[in-house]
């Protein structure tokens, strides 16, 4: 039985029971809690957001008296106007009744950052969002099966000076902050953003969710639109149609010639020698009538001083103009 299986197993015995006229207070009062994993609670959870229950009694002022800091922080961000309602911290955090009851203890009370899977916890904020579109393959996301979490980039509480960030910036509090939010990660793309040749990402002509939908995509690497037709959403002038089309972009996209950060050759060509990409693929021996052999002297320079129509061209098929 995979982890999922349980929980939903488990989970659906937790739904069965809540048409029960007292709500089943997963493990209240129980001292070994802490020491066991923690699906029953995550099902517990994932359950009642699953069924959108009616919240508790219990509302958040509640909360308030012994947890004013989270309450605040909860108020800063997009959730509390959101959500609504008053009692909108069950939402993640399950049934509140035998946390009160036990006065208030860590182990009566679910953490989805400490207590949950990272998949338990991340279904926890799909029950809402996963029909949203941007989320819809989150599940199956990079990301996902990394093991990073919503909550490794959604700061759910908020802290003040967050806010204020998030106000300078003018997106909303939860939202992790520019490209600095993915490069503490991904160190090794930072360094082709500060290529000779390069995408503006850092001048802020662009964002890396321009082409990637971290939150998974149907494309790989996580990559928005298939193909070039990611490319040509901003270089609409590339995509023709010509009536001699070049097939090296059609077959593996812009990306057969071009890196898409950035690269030690002129123009985001791959290679640093343009000469040696073209013969990377024309290898063969050209065919009778060519001008040029494959190494002969007089295609030294890039190719492109003759072949100038790279990307396709209207008049020539041998994309001379
Ligand atoms: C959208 C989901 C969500 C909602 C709604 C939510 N929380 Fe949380 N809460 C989390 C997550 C995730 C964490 C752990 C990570 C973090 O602190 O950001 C957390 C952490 C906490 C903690 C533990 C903090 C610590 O540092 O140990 C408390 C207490 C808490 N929340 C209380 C509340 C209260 C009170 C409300 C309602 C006002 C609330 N939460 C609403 C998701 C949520
Ligand atoms: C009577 C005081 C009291 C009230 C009321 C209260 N809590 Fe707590 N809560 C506590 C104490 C004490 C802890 C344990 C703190 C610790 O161990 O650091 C705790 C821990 C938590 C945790 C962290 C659990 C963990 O695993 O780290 C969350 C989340 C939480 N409470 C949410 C809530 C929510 C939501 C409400 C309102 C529905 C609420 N609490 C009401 C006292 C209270
Ligand atoms: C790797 C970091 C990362 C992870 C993991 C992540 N997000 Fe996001 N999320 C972002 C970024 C960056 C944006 C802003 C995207 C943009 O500007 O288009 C965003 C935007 C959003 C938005 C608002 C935009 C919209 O229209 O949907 C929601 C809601 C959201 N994320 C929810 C989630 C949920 C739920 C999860 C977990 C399943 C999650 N995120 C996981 C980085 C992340
Ligand atoms: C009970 C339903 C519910 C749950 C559970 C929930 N959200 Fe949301 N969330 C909303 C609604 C409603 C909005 C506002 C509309 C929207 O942007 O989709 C929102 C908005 C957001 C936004 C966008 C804020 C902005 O600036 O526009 C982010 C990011 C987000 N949620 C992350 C999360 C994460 C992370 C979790 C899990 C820890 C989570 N949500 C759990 C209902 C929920
Ligand atoms: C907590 C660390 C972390 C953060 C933050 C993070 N990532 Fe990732 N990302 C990963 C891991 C781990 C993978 C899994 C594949 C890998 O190792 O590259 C991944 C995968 C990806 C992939 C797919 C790569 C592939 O080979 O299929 C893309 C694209 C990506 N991340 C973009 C982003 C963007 C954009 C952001 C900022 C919004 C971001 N990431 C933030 C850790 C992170
Ligand atoms: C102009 C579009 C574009 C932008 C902006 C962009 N990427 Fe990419 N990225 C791509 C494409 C296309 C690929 C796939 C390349 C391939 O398959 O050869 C890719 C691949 C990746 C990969 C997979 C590993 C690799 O090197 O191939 C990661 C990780 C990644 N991008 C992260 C990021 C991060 C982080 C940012 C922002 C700092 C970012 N990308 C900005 C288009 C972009
Ligand atoms: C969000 C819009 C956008 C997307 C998407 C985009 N580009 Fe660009 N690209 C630009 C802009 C703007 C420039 C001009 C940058 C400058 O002047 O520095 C540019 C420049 C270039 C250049 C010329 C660089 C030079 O030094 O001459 C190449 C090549 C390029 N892009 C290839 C690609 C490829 C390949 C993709 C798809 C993986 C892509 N672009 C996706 C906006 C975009
Ligand atoms: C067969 C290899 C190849 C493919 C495929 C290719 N390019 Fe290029 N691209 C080049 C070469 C070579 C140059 C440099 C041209 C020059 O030296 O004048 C270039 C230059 C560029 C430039 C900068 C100069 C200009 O013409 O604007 C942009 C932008 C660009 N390419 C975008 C794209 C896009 C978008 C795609 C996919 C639709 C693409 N390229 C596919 C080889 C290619
Ligand atoms: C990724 C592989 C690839 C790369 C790199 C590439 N090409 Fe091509 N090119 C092709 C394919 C496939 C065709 C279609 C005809 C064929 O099969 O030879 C083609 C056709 C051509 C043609 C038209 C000839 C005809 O018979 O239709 C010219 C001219 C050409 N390429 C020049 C270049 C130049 C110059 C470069 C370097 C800037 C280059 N190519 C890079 C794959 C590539
Ligand atoms: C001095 C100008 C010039 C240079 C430089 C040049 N070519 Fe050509 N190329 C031509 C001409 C002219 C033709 C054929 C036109 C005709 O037959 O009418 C041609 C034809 C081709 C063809 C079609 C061959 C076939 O078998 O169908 C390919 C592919 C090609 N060149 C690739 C390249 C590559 C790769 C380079 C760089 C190594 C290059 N060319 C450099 C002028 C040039």
């Amino acid at each position: 039985m995979s982890i999922i299986q349980i929980i939903t197993v488990v989970g659906n015995l937790a739904i069965g029971l809540w048409s029960a006229p007292a709500p089943p207070t997963a493990g209240a009062g129980n001292p070994s809690l802490s020491t066991v994993p923690s699906k029953p609670i995550a099902a517990h959870v994932v359950a009642k957001a699953a069924l959108a229950m009616p919240a508790d009694e219990v509302t958040k002022e509640t909360c308030a008296s012994c947890h004013e800091d989270q309450v605040a922080s909860f108020d800063r961000s997009e959730h509390n106007v959101a959500m609504g309602g008053g009692s909108e911290c069950s939402s993640c955090h399950g049934d509140a009744t035998a946390h009160i009851e036990a006065g208030g203890s860590a182990e009566t009370m679910v953490n989805p950052k400490k207590d949950l899977t990272v998949k338990a916890a991340d279904k926890v904020c799909l029950t809402c969002h996963e029909k949203t579109g941007e989320q819809m393959h989150a599940k199956l996301s990079e990301h996902s099966r990394a093991g990073v979490g919503c909550v490794d980039c959604h700061s759910v509480h908020p802290s003040a000076k967050e806010a204020v960030t998030a106000q300078k910036s003018g997106h909303g509090t939860m939202m992790p902050d520019g490209t600095d939010a993915c490069v503490k990660c991904h160190s090794n793309i930072a360094a082709e953003f500060a290529m000779p040749s390069r995408h503006r990402l850092s001048e802020g002509a662009m964002s890396c969710s321009s082409c990637h939908n971290v939150h998974g995509s149907e494309n790989a690497r996580q990559v928005r639109n298939e193909g070039k037709e990611q490319c040509l959403t901003c270089h609409t002038d590339k995509r023709g149609p010509f009536m001699f089309e070049h097939e090296a972009g059609n077959l593996d996209g812009c990306t057969a010639c071009h890196a898409p950060h950035g690269s030690a050759g002129n123009h985001m060509l791959k290679m640093r020698d343009a000469r040696s990409l073209c013969i990377s693929c024309h290898s063969k021996e050209m065919g009778k009538g060519v001008p040029h052999g494959r190494a002969s002297s007089t295609t030294m320079g890039d190719c492109q001083r003759c072949h100038s129509a790279i990307h396709g061209s209207n008049v020539d098929p041998f994309l001379l103009h």
